[in-house]
């Protein structure tokens, strides 16, 4: 069996070592269905004359074009309605083509000229950002680009996604980003074509959205006090520290927002995580816990508030609603009301995960409740305010969703179900044929760590970019019609600035584009990974942040039958070169280059590693203590 991987591994290195000398000179991300490359190309004018039937749903094309054209390469754009000498065409196409549906486009690139035509604006969108994806990196600039010849190979693409719903969620309640930030997350995922935004919007950290008839939700629920660091350990405020660190979008933003988003062909769902994660919306209003003393509870700084080591990871503070009490309802009646008339999305996200019940145990409120109802557990007690919930969305003309622990008790009648805890809850929530999103932790929650816990703020698990990549949305043994996509999720407990949001998307989502929109028979990660490292020429260029974590190497410690320590190097991905010392100082590519497992020095107190392909180096040093070898190892 070893034999046989190792013998499999040592194939793929050998067609990748050949994928990475011969670049890809075409590398979209988003893989497209269908790719054909003819000889020559066309070099864009100084005038770039767009033709197009004038229609302001394509002014957001337009803009894009204008934009990139003009702050990137310097070029002028001109749009025409009719006429000859068009550098581009964009064609809405007079009659349908089926296969293409809302999303789809056909690019194809003369050495004359380049058209795109699709059955709607979003096509032609997605077009025009494949079409940047074929321009040189410069493109990708933030000023002008001197003397670099803007060329397009000659091609004809014909592309379409296997998924309508391919999102990316961004929690902007564990730390607030601003509006701002908001449009820049917009920005970069519409270059890989993910077309839904889910903002969390409310959790134990912050509410970040103001509801005008219930306003103590942003004055107090938006603001706790500042802390940085490992974020759940944090010492507990005092009561005199400024609580002055958070904000919130008002409804003026929250309408700018989803204009922005919509000018990209972006949905905004929002989120209101009820009835556990609370703890912003209790402190703010009081009245909506069951537990004597929520008035003294104040919006979380990071402090331990659940106990995560003990099954249904038991609250410390309450931080959940009362399913118990009409005010409850009222309140979220009176919040689902306010948001509905905010996003024109159809469906309002309403959480549901991890809700401590060992206060409810506690409570005469929902004693009473589960008497009346002849409810016998606290997941039906769940269940009973889920399916209120749902009412309520539904009565603000709503579809409602939420994460997968709304199956356990009962699942409401409609409710549309987005799988975190794996894909089980998906594939029971199909088969009852409901709709489903599929989110697993185990391939798309963009907050676990990229690398080795040296080098990363430290979160409970690891997801490295190559098991990102094998995320298939769809499982075996279901309707695939109830599978709507896919979304990675960006919890934001240990990401405290922007540049640390892009740090752990990028790269992950790309491999997850390619999950929710390529065709699944073109998924695959040696033709992938080249393109992930033309991608990062972008991110050079546009100056976003990425992880350089692939090419980090994992470590194995050894304990060896004499007790002595042994550690192996693995890459994540082929075609690197390791370089190592024990002595303390820096490696470079003139260091030891590592071929097999390494026995420890017995004094030795660190590991250095770097990565190099050939004489680049393109890893960053990583220094492993040796002493966190030995406690790896075990005895
Ligand atoms: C979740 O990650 N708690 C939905």
């Amino acid at each position: 069996m070893k034999k046989i991987s190792l013998l499999v591994f040592a194939c793929l290195m050998g067609s990748l070592s050949f994928a990475q000398q011969t670049s890809p000179d075409i590398a979209i991300i988003p893989e497209p269905v269908k790719l054909t490359k003819h000889a020559g190309q066309f070099t864009l004018p100084k005038i770039v004359v767009v033709q197009t039937a004038a229609s302001p749903e394509i002014n957001p094309v337009l803009d894009l074009l204008k934009n990139k054209f003009s702050a990137a390469a310097g070029k002028t754009v001109v749009v025409k309605a009719a006429g000859a000498n068009a550098t581009i065409k964009l064609v809405i196409n007079k009659k349908a083509d089926v296969v293409l549906g809302k999303e789809g486009y056909n690019l194809s690139v003369k050495a004359n000229g380049i058209t795109i035509s699709a059955n709607k604006p979003a096509g032609l969108y997605y077009g025009v950002q494949t079409l940047m994806q074929l321009l040189p990196k410069e493109i990708e600039g933030l000023e002008v680009a001197k003397n670099i010849a803007w060329t397009v190979p000659v091609v004809d693409i014909y592309d379409y996604p296997r998924f309508e719903w391919r999102g990316l969620m961004f929690d902007v309640s564990r730390h607030f980003f601003t509006k701002q930030e908001v449009k820049r997350f917009i920005d970069d995922m519409v270059k890989y074509k993910f077309n839904l935004l889910h903002m969390h919007l409310t959790d134990d950290e912050g509410w970040r959205i103001e509801i005008k008839s219930l306003p103590r939700l942003t004055t107090v629920g938006a603001f706790n006090v500042k802390r940085e660091g490992a974020f759940g350990d944090f010492i507990a405020p005092k009561p005199d520290e400024p609580r002055t660190y958070g904000g919130f979008y008002t409804q003026d933003d929250i309408r700018e927002l989803v204009k922005y988003a919509k000018d990209r062909f972006v949905d905004i769902m929002p989120e209101v995580d009820v009835p556990g994660h609370s703890l912003a919306a209790v402190a703010a209003y009081p009245q909506l816990s069951a537990t004597p003393g929520a008035d003294k509870y104040t919006v979380r700084s990071g402090e331990k508030i659940m106990d995560w080591s003990k099954p249904g990871h038991p609250a410390l503070v309450d931080n959940t609603m009362n399913p118990a009490s009409e005010y409850t309802y009222d309140f979220l009646d009176k919040v689902v009301g306010e948001i509905a008339q905010l996003f024109p999305f159809a469906y309002i996200h309403m959480g549901g995960d991890e809700c401590a019940k060992n206060f409810w145990e506690q409570s005469p409120d929902v004693k009473a409740l589960m008497a009346k109802e002849g409810l016998k557990t606290m997941e039906e007690v769940q269940s009973y305010f889920e399916k209120r919930l749902e009412k309520i969305v539904e009565s603000k003309g709503k579809r409602f969703m939420g994460w997968d622990e709304i199956l356990e008790g009962g699942i409401g009648p409609n409710a549309a179900l987005m799988s975190w805890r794996g894909i089980k809850g998906g594939i029971d929530a199909a088969k009852l044929g409901h709709e489903v999103v599929m989110s697993p932790t185990t391939y798309v929650y963009l907050d676990y760590m990229q690398s080795d816990r040296i080098t990363e703020p430290p979160v409970y698990a690891t997801l490295r970019l190559n098991t990102t990549y094998e995320f298939e949305p769809v499982p075996d043994s279901v309707d695939a019609k109830l599978i709507k996509g896919g979304q990675a999720n960006l919890w934001t407990e240990q990401v405290y600035n922007f540049r640390q949001v892009e740090y752990m998307i990028w790269p992950r989502a790309l491999a997850v584009s390619e999950s929710v929109w390529s065709p699944k028979s073109k998924k695959n990660f040696l033709t992938f990974f080249p393109k992930v490292e033309r991608q990062f020429e972008r991110f050079n260029q546009s100056e976003t942040k990425y992880s350089p974590s692939v090419y980090d190497p994992t470590f194995k410690a050894i304990r060896n039958a004499d007790k002595s320590l042994s550690v192996s190097l693995t890459p994540e991905v082929p075609g690197l070169d390791i370089y190592y010392s024990f002595d303390n100082s820096s490696p470079d590519r003139f260091y030891p280059k590592y071929t097999s497992t390494l026995a420890v020095p017995i004094d030795a107190t660190q590991l250095k590693v770097v990565t190099y392909k050939g004489k680049t180096q393109v890893g960053r040093i990583l220094i492993m203590p040796v002493a966190d070898l030995q406690k790896r190892a075990g005895n």
